[in-house]
């Protein structure tokens, strides 16, 4: 699998867990897991988004703007989920915020499948970009495993 089609595989991921989320109800067991869930997927995800492929397109003239764009909203996810681990879940505030955040991560993807991927395509070759789709897939699985364990 190519990087774009790996990375878009863990977005529709990160797609339905927001969706369902949106569908759960105060601190309850379903909330938990979900939540848990996609914790661990969106830090994994991002981080082995770095080490596989933006570190490679920052090499590019072209490609340094997308980079820079794409590891500062990487960021502030980070900062919304550390806010909503520390919020109570029974509290009406938790969905406000987790709504936020369903909302940037969405734009995030969809930014990134539109317009950042596209950019890359023409920067590098099949064979570069299958390249990524494997490191990719070798780093997921130790970010999990540190997030997991965080
Ligand atoms: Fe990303
Ligand atoms: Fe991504």
């Amino acid at each position: 699998m190519n990087i774009y089609e790996r990375l878009k595989q863990d977005h529709d991921k990160q797609r339905d867990l927001c969706e369902q989320i949106k569908h759960t109800r105060g601190d309850s067991v379903k909330r938990n897991s979900l939540w848990k869930e996609l914790r661990v997927e969106l830090e994994a995800h991002a981080s082995a988004e770095e080490q596989a492929f933006y570190s490679e397109l920052m090499k590019e003239p072209e490609g340094t703007d997308e980079t820079r764009h794409a590891v500062e909203e990487h960021q502030e996810m980070t900062e919304m989920i550390e806010v909503l681990d520390n919020l109570d879940m029974d509290a009406d505030i938790w969905m406000k915020k987790f709504e936020k955040l369903a909302h940037r991560v969405i734009h995030h993807v969809d930014e990134e499948e539109a317009e950042f991927f596209p950019k890359a395509k023409k920067i590098f070759s099949k064979e570069e970009a299958k390249e990524m789709g494997e490191t990719f897939d070798d780093r997921k699985p130790a970010e999990v495993k540190k997030q997991k364990a965080a």
